[in-house]
């Protein structure tokens, strides 16, 4: 005797007429909400640049693109952030003598900048000699800061330090009215200073 299947009923068709997302392009990153807090819009910062780091560890690749995130949060962020004329790297200089250690000029979004920074030197110098973050609330006050624009008025700088290798770069934020930065920036930037250094590989 010949059995034949019962039948199974069909499941209900559902037509979604709702259109497809857009697709997600890279310039979608750069886009921060001007309703976004300070300590929110470094999150999505944060999130973006973990994002643009999956499976690409060049360090130049991903320095440019995260001083162009960086520099996007500012501007979406009111003042003082929105005052921010200079967000970038400076990274080691491997072709400084160990005994006279050397910054150079790394990507970064703003006015063209002073090339290559001594150890020791400026803002960011003492960051790199020093392996500390720099909150520079009034950059007059600061010894020997180093004035690639005379607009600067404050400045963050902070070390990227690389376990076995020391200082690899430093990430520096200028803006053009005193006390610029505060703690939630010290906070957010070593967070990010700690992530580029492992996410990335360093010559
Ligand atoms: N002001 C820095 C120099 C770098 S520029 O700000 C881009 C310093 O004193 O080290």
């Amino acid at each position: 005797m010949v059995t034949t299947p019962p039948h199974s009923p069909q499941p209900t068709q559902v037509t979604n007429t709702s259109p497809p997302p857009p697709p997600k392009i890279h310039a979608d990153a750069t886009n921060f909400s001007p309703n976004l807090t300070k300590p929110e819009a470094y999150q999505q910062l944060l999130d973006e640049v973990e994002g643009l780091c999956y499976e690409q560890r060049n360090w130049v690749c991903n320095l440019s693109n995260t001083s162009s995130l960086l520099w996007h949060l500012y501007r979406s962020l009111p003042a003082p952030a929105s005052n921010v004329n200079w967000a970038g790297f400076y990274v080691y200089d491997h072709t400084s003598a160990p005994e006279n250690p050397r910054l150079i000029l790394g990507p970064f979004q703003g006015k063209v900048a002073c090339q290559i920074i001594n150890f020791g030197r400026g803002v960011c110098g003492t960051a790199a000699a020093t392996q500390t973050t720099q909150l520079v609330p009034n950059v007059e006050k600061f010894p020997g800061h180093i004035a690639c624009d005379s607009s600067s008025r404050s400045e963050i700088v902070v070390p990227i330090i690389v376990e076995g290798k020391g200082v690899v770069g430093i990430i520096d934020i200028d803006c053009t009215v005193e006390n610029g930065f505060d703690e939630v920036d010290k906070e957010n930037l070593e967070k990010l200073a700690d992530f580029i250094a492992k996410s990335s590989d360093w010559p």
